[in-house]
């Protein structure tokens, strides 16, 4: 089976609901009506509702870029899959490497989160990667292996086949640096080959597994033309929307 493309855009902590909203427009005029890819953005939890309306009509997603696992209650400072459903989000962004380092994220609060996700219809999108130290010491298998494990231990195949993957390596992330495609396709391969032997072949055949880390107009074709990168997570590009409308169809 194919699995279509998708691509998404990370805003990260950048871009006030005004600056936000502009740039979904911009992006909707060059790439709103792609029918052959999907295309997905993750604003500030606050630019939220800006830019599902600046992309209403579109076949453009929006999403959360971090939620707790509950629903709602007394959790101060935090935000819930939920209420991203009720504003009209339909992905959840987890376990994102700045969250994990920035919010002490470890594999379980996000397995929490996605799970939280999943039960309020969201497609989650589980971010795993390496740091250079671990690349360094050829640990690169272990620290990926241990994410998948956490991620999808005792998860049915029909939720696990629900989920996307981006393997972002912590060294590429903002760096200019990029995975060459070898690399980049050797971990997506893992990441396929594990998920074969554990879950029944259909997981394996439609889980999207997307490239992040300093994704740009000039590598975006060769990174997607691998045979296991089926899209692309992208941070710095995707704030112009030139740059994200590039990549966007550098992958139909
Ligand atoms: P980058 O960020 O494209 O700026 O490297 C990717 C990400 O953090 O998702």
């Amino acid at each position: 089976m194919t699995r279509r493309p998708l691509l998404a855009g990370n805003w990260k902590l950048h871009l006030g609901p005004g600056a936000a909203r502009s740039l979904a427009a911009a992006i909707a005029a060059k790439v709103g009506d792609v029918a052959e890819v999907d295309v997905a953005v993750f604003p500030t939890a606050l630019a939220v509702p800006a830019v599902v309306e600046a992309l209403r009509g579109s076949m453009i997603g929006v999403g959360l870029q971090w939620a707790s696992p509950h629903a709602q209650g007394a959790y101060t400072g935090t935000n819930s899959s939920v209420l991203a459903r009720e504003v009209g989000c339909s992905w959840l962004l987890a376990g994102h490497s700045e969250v994990r380092r920035d919010l002490a994220e470890d594999d379980a609060r996000v397995r929490s989160s996605v799970l939280g996700g999943l039960d309020a219809g969201l497609l989650p999108m589980v971010c795993l990667g390496e740091s250079l130290e671990e690349r360094r010491a050829d640990r690169v298998e272990d620290v990926i292996t241990r994410q998948l494990a956490a991620l999808y231990d005792g998860l049915p195949a029909d939720r696990a086949a629900v989920l996307t993957l981006a393997y972002e390596p912590l060294w590429a992330i903002g760096t200019g640096e990029t995975a060459t495609p070898d690399q980049a396709q050797a971990v997506h391969a893992l990441i396929r080959g594990w998920l074969a032997d554990r879950f029944p072949a259909f997981v394996a055949a439609e889980t999207r597994v997307l490239y992040g880390g300093s994704v740009k107009p000039s590598n975006a074709a060769e990174l997607l033309a691998q045979p296991d990168i089926d899209g692309a997570l992208v941070g710095g590009a995707s704030l112009d929307a030139e740059s994200f409308a590039a990549i966007v169809n550098a992958a139909r």
